[in-house]
């Protein structure tokens, strides 16, 4: 049986990512065409947003609402969350209003998958909007369909991800998928906000931006996370853009066809330049754009596990 919630796309096989990835594409298109399905009437989706966001928070609200769901964004800093009432508590509490679908961005870690195991039995989603470190599915999803509709596919396609890959939950959740697809990943990043060795044992490692970069097709650049960054040694911003920093002359040195993604939100001046995030190359719309279809799709799936409200 297919669980409701949505964590990781660790459980997803490629049979299931495509399957995704292709009603993805369909929503897609029927947004475009006027035509989309009222899958989700009669349904309830809250978004808890603890943690801040533009995105995410707001392509899930728009997604629900064009599918014919009702949405209730709780406001978490007047909620009972200040009086020291539980994530857990609080979705239990507005599942005895009828609310089925629990979109939560949380900092902490494996919270939303103890919150889960608390719940078993009980008839509702909980789906990952980002959390911790522990990743961020529905952004992985966003690359993965802004590539598939960019190349057709991801077999054999060369792909660097350049940035913070300590602290990005988005490098942590959309490296496997990418990889079991049959795309080939570089990561590179400064050495002081470079996980363990062994934290993506399916990329290749470069210690510089010249080598990653050399004839990707796709590069994708990650936020620098000074909120999230403890460890000493990171570069300042002026140091980081001038070593790591996605600038058109590199682009065009070392990997002169290459789109560039970022999941946003992005520094403009640190981790990308203005001239490439808003260029040619630049994808960075298009992700945002899928953002609303992606979440849809993963709402559909979320209807589907529960069955009939
Ligand atoms: N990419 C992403 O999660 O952006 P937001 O923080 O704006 O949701």
């Amino acid at each position: 049986m297919t669980t409701p919630h949505l964590m990781t796309l660790d459980a997803l096989d490629t049979g299931a990512l495509d399957a995704l990835l292709r009603r993805i594409a369909e929503l897609d298109a029927a947004a475009k065409d006027g035509r989309l399905p009222a899958s989700l009437a009669g349904r309830t989706v809250a978004n808890l947003f603890y943690e801040p966001s533009t995105r995410t928070r707001a392509s899930f609200e728009l997604a629900a609402r064009r599918l014919g769901a009702e949405v209730l964004n709780l406001d978490i800093d007047r909620s009972s969350a200040l009086k020291g009432e539980s994530l857990l508590d609080t979705i239990r509490t507005l599942h005895a209003m009828r609310i089925e679908f629990f979109i939560v961005r949380h900092g902490g870690h494996g919270l939303l998958a103890s919150t889960a195991a608390a719940l078993a039995g009980a008839r509702l989603a909980l789906i990952s909007a980002g959390e911790g470190r522990d990743g961020h599915p529905t952004q992985a999803l966003i690359d993965l369909a802004t590539l598939r509709e960019r190349f057709g596919g991801l077999d054999g396609l060369d792909i660097a991800i350049v940035g913070d890959l300590s602290h990005s939950r988005v490098a942590h959740s959309v490296i496997p998928p990418l990889c079991a697809l049959g795309a080939r990943v570089r990561v590179a990043g400064p050495r002081a906000l470079m996980p363990e060795a062994d934290a993506f044992p399916q990329a290749s490692r470069h210690d510089d931006l010249a080598s990653a970069l050399d004839g990707a097709r796709a590069v994708m650049a990650l936020r620098v996370q000074r909120e999230r960054i403890e460890e000493a040694g990171a570069p300042s911003d002026a140091d980081y853009f001038a070593d790591w920093g996605l600038t058109e002359e590199r682009l065009a040195r070392h990997a002169p066809e290459a789109v560039v993604l970022h999941p946003g939100p992005f520094n403009r001046g640190v981790e990308i330049d203005s001239e490439v995030a808003d260029g040619p190359r630049s994808l960075i719309l298009r992700q945002v754009a899928l953002g609303v279809p992606v979440r849809m799709a993963v709402l559909e799936r979320a209807a589907g596990a529960l069955g009939d409200g």
